[in-house]
C-alpha cells in the first residue's frame, strides 16, 4: 500500500490496562494530536499464542510469562500510525517503558500504572515495524518501507 513520501508506519497498541481504565479514545485522540494519522485500527482479545509470538523476543526475560498474562488479560487496540519519522516519533509521543522514567505529557506518564502495566506498544525499529503490522493487518503488508 503506498503513502506520501517523506512518512512511514509504525504500529501501536493500546494496551488492556488501558482500555480497561477507558482511555483508549483519550490515548488514539493523544497520537493523533501528536501528529499521527490513524490509518487501521481494531480490537481483539489476544490469545496466549498470538501474545507469545507478538513478544518472543523477550521470551528469555524474567518478566515474560507475566507479560503475557497481562497482555492477555482483556482487549487490545493495535493501530497503524503515519508519519514523518513514524517509529521514532511514537516512541517519544510514548515515553520510556517505566512511567516514572517517561517524560512529561507523554502517553505512559500519563496513563499508565506501572512498567509492566503501562497502557502502550510502539514499534521500535522500521524492520519491527512492518513485522508487528502485518501480525494484526495482513492486508499492510506489502508496500509499508519508508
Ligand atoms: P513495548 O515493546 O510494549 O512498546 O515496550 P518497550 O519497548 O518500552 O519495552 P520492552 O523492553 O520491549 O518490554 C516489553 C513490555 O514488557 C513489559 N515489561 N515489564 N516488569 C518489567 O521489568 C518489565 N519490563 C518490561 C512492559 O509491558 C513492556 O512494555
Ligand atoms: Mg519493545
Amino acid at each position: 500500500m503506498n503513502h506520501p513520501p517523506g512518512t512511514n508506519r509504525t504500529l501501536a497498541i493500546v494496551k488492556p490496562d488501558a482500555v480497561e481504565s477507558g482511555d483508549a479514545g483519550r490515548i488514539v485522540a493523544h497520537l493523533e494530536a501528536a501528529g499521527f494519522k490513524l490509518k487501521a485500527v481494531r480490537m481483539l482479545a489476544m490469545t496466549r499464542a498470538q501474545a507469545q509470538a507478538f513478544y518472543a523476543v523477550h521470551r528469555d526475560r524474567p518478566f515474560y510469562e507475566s507479560l503475557v498474562s497481562f497482555m492477555t488479560s482483556g482487549p487490545c487496540v493495535p493501530m497503524v500510525l503515519e508519519a514523518p519519522q513514524a517509529v521514532s516519533g511514537l516512541r517519544r509521543a510514548i515515553g520510556a517503558t517505566d512511567p516514572a522514567e517517561a517524560a512529561e505529557g507523554t502517553v505512559r506518564r500519563l496513563y499508565a500504572q506501572s512498567k509492566e502495566r503501562n497502557a502502550v506498544h510502539g514499534s521500535d525499529s522500521d524492520e519491527n515495524a512492518r513485522k508487528e503490522i502485518e501480525f494484526f493487518f495482513p492486508e499492510f503488508s506489502a508496500g509499508n518501507a519508508s
